[in-house]
């Protein structure tokens, strides 16, 4: 395992391992598997971040389950700022069903926030959020945040699904942006 990459112009050096994500992951399924028992959950999966957490989750989860993938598509309006979002990709019925949000960070909670309102329309029966990564101390809204990997510091973070500038998705650690970095932009 690469102590330190560098992805464009910015260097990282590992934060998370690969054996202390799998072990994460697994225990989180094992808490999944417990509170659902018996029930059948819908996994909303919000691409592309979360693509690499999902499969990893999925496979140890006993319950039945569906697995579906959806993503945030923002346009901007026609006034200055203005922007509306909306959820594509969505083929399956949210109505009474007990749905898992995953999702691969939450920093300040403005995307799963947005998310969550938009499912809540749907008038599901459960709905909850499962998070591989959560930034301590950003995260300012009502909903609970129900299932998180690990609370990390406010540092920006690559590997494992995340990515800069679309690169750095395909390592199975996760990386942190380099101290020496942070004013480099
Ligand atoms: P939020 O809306 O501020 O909670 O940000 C959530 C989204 O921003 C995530 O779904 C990621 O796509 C992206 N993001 C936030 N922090 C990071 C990071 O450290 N690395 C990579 N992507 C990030
Ligand atoms: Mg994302």
């Amino acid at each position: 395992m690469a102590k330190s990459i560098k992805i464009l112009d910015k260097e990282f050096s590992v934060s998370i391992s690969s054996d202390e994500i799998q072990r994460r992951v697994k225990q989180i399924a094992e808490s999944i598997n417990r509170d659902f028992e018996g029930k059948e959950i819908l996994f909303l999966s919000i691409l592309n971040g979360a693509f690499m957490f999902s499969a990893d989750l999925l496979r140890h989860i006993t319950s039945d389950c569906i697995l579906s993938f959806t993503k945030i598509a923002s346009y901007e309006g026609m006034q200055p700022g203005e922007k509306s979002t909306e959820l594509i990709g969505l083929n399956e019925d949210l109505k009474d069903r007990n749905i898992i949000v995953i999702e691969d960070i939450i920093d300040t909670g403005n995307t799963i926030h947005d998310l969550i309102s938009r499912i809540e329309q749907f008038n599901p029966r459960v709905l909850r959020i499962a998070t591989l990564l959560f930034k301590t101390g950003m995260y300012s809204y009502d909903h609970h945040v129900d299932y998180i990997g690990f609370d990390i510091p406010n540092d920006f973070v690559i590997g494992y699904g995340l990515d800069y500038n679309g690169y750095g998705r395909n390592f199975p650690d996760i990386y942190s942006l380099k101290t020496s970095q942070k004013n480099n932009s």
